[in-house]
């Protein structure tokens, strides 16, 4: 049976801090063989590090999330370019991005935090998770003007919006917002997205997919992703969950670590 690989979770979430060990430790007999933990600031990002450390089957990234930006202290570039040197499971510079759904974040502190990570990504030769909200036209103007490798993870956009980020060569994660009834918009992507720039992911705590809706979600919840993207792409929820497990090692260049 083919293994999932959650491409961006946050199992470092305090939602976690009560039985983490054993919600990680219970996912490889549910099917899931690889998890991404995606961090939001310097401070996780370290807490993630260590993680990665103590399972051998959990990977990390290290970054400034736009939300977060504002109080993270400087110099916050150094200390992740020095995270990045002391541990090769910290595959990814992210998440980074735009966020204007809450207005606590300067828009240009945002951009400058985005930009500055875009920088060392490539500089580190690392690819990026890009999280953008609300903010579609600028993210793809940055991008556009940087050319980072990685993914867009929780994509719900529109399919012009997905042609112009798989043109960029960039991948496109998808969550379990693509199983929920009104979510036409996010099914009429992924049909769009060709099987290998797909990834899935589940953003846990958050976004659990149908049926599981309202629960804390983890990441052996996604193979009711896979089941509605496999009905979606005309292929088997098998196929959904072994091309994305070989997608996500592709992107994150994983080779040699696995
Ligand atoms: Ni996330």
């Amino acid at each position: 049976m083919a293994l999932i690989f959650d491409s961006h979770s946050h199992y470092d979430n305090s939602q976690f801090d009560g039985d983490r060990d054993e919600v990680l430790c219970s996912l490889k007999s549910k099917g899931v063989g690889l998890v991404l933990l995606a961090g939001c600031s310097i401070e996780r990002s370290v807490f993630i590090s260590e993680l990665t450390k103590k399972y051998d089957f959990v990977f990390g990234s290290a970054g400034v999330h736009p939300i977060d930006c504002i109080d993270e202290p400087l110099p916050y570039l150094d200390r992740l370019e020095q995270l990045f040197k002391e541990n090769k499971k910290l595959v990814a510079v992210g998440e980074i991005g735009l966020d204007n759904h809450y207005d606590n974040s300067p828009p240009e502190l945002q951009k400058k935090f985005f930009i500055e990570q875009l920088e060392l990504a490539k500089k580190l030769d690392k690819p990026v998770i890009i999280h953008s909200r609300e903010a579609t036209a600028d993210m793809l103007d940055i991008l556009k003007e940087y050319k980072p490798k990685g993914v867009v993870h929780c994509f719900s956009g529109s399919v012009e919006t997905a042609r112009q980020i798989l043109d960029l060569g960039l991948y496109i994660g998808f969550t379990g917002v693509v199983t929920f009834k009104n979510a036409a918009k996010s099914k009429k992507s992924a049909e769009f997205v060709p099987l290998d720039r797909l990834l899935i992911e589940t953003d846990c705590p958050y976004m659990a997919p149908v049926p599981f809706r309202g629960e804390r979600c983890d990441s052996s919840m996604l193979s009711s992703v896979a089941e509605v993207l496999a009905e979606i792409k005309g292929v088997s929820a098998e196929e959904i969950i072994e091309t994305t497990y070989n997608n996500a090692i592709k992107v994150y260049e994983m080779e040699g670590l696995i």
